[in-house]
């Protein structure tokens, strides 16, 4: 029999909660060791709750635990070098997204991790319906995808370092981001990128200078299109995430990553109709789980978290600049 692996967490915040809940859904493959927050009392809480040994000093954490498996889900601004070190140490990574906020640290990390298994949280492309438009893809029966459209509409204050571009990279870099994923898994990555992006009702909240309303562009030179659009600015309590891939021989409609009607073009038949209840963050991790155990690549690599961030912040320099932004 294999032998469990050993997670540890970097940060236990809401997200970090989550990924220790879907942990602890796989008893028989992981359990968590370790985890590391800032506070001592708050991560022994949070340790006492799933079992594991808290700490707040991170290299202590490695050096201690040598976990098989770091799951990375500090905010954005908290990188540093953390996902390097733990690489070198040999330690194999789920990295949550956006991996950095610029893409010197994205590549750094990239290359950091080139020989452990590493991903990129974008736990969309773990679901159901996005598995099932991919292999009908791999079968060639949707044909080439030419348009990928998608929206995320939230109404929330979320964290206070949300709010802060500095900190968090904006509503396109830190949300739209999985969307962005989504639409280069489908197309590969565009040759450029034209958004336009505004605070239009959060002015006056303290401390809240990232957009929220923002519009994208994806061009392709052979004429394919991506397009994405959000706000921060909806339906409170609501979080609309739908969006649409037009093939040439099917059209996948997508409520949510588990829940999709693929139609066939031309064709008046009833869509493919897919629904399913899979936790994707358990999914992602049985995912994880197996790369590690055949030393195989995981479903999403930590590259694509490189790629798909390069996306995003091009998307953000063509707003800051009003111009389009070629790859
Ligand atoms: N996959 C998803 O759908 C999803 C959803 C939510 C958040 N996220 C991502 O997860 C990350 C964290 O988001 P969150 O919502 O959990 O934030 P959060 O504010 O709820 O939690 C972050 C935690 O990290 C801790 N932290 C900050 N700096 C630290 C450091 N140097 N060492 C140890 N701990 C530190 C904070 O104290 C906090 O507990 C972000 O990158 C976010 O984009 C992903």
């Amino acid at each position: 029999m294999t032998a469990r692996l050993a997670v540890a967490l970097l940060g236990c915040g809401g997200i970090g909660a989550r990924h220790a809940d879907a942990v602890a859904k796989l008893p028989a493959v992981m359990h968590l060791v370790a985890c590391c927050g800032r506070e001592i009392e708050k991560t022994a809480a949070f340790a006492a709750r799933y079992g594991a040994k808290p700490f707040v000093d991170f290299d202590r954490m490695l050096e201690m635990t040598q976990p098989d498996l770091l799951i990375v889900a500090l905010p954005p601004f908290a990188h540093q070098g953390q996902v390097e070190a733990a690489a070198r140490a040999g330690v194999n990574l789920l990295v949550e997204k956006p991996i950095a906020l610029t893409m010197e640290r994205a590549e750094a990390q990239v290359a950091a991790a080139r020989d452990v298994v590493a991903s990129c949280g974008f736990m969309y492309r773990h679901g159901a319906a996005t598995r099932a438009w991919d292999a009908a893809s791999a079968r060639g029966e949707s044909g080439t995808a030419g348009h990928f459209s998608a929206q995320f509409h939230s109404n929330a204050l979320h964290a206070p370092w949300w709010r802060e571009r500095d900190k968090a990279g904006g509503q396109m870099v830190e949300q739209l981001i999985h969307l962005i994923d989504l639409a280069r898994h489908t197309l590969g990555m565009p040759q450029t990128v034209y958004a336009r992006a505004a605070n239009l009702y959060h002015r006056d909240v303290e401390r809240y200078d990232t957009e929220d309303v923002s519009a994208i562009i994806l061009g392709y030179d052979d004429g394919r299109i991506g397009v994405l659009h959000a706000s921060n600015a909806a339906v409170p309590g609501k979080w609309a995430k739908q969006w649409q891939v037009v093939a040439r021989r099917m059209t996948g409609q997508f409520t949510d990553w588990n829940n999709a009607d693929f139609f066939a073009t031309g064709s008046q038949a009833a869509p493919l109709k897919i629904r399913d209840e899979r936790d994707v963050f358990v999914a992602q991790l049985g995912d994880l789980a197996e790369a590690i155990r055949l030393r195989r690549p995981p479903l999403v690599p930590l590259a694509d978290g490189a790629a798909s961030l390069k996306i995003a912040l091009a998307a953000r320099q063509s707003a800051d600049e009003r111009r389009e932004i070629a790859l």
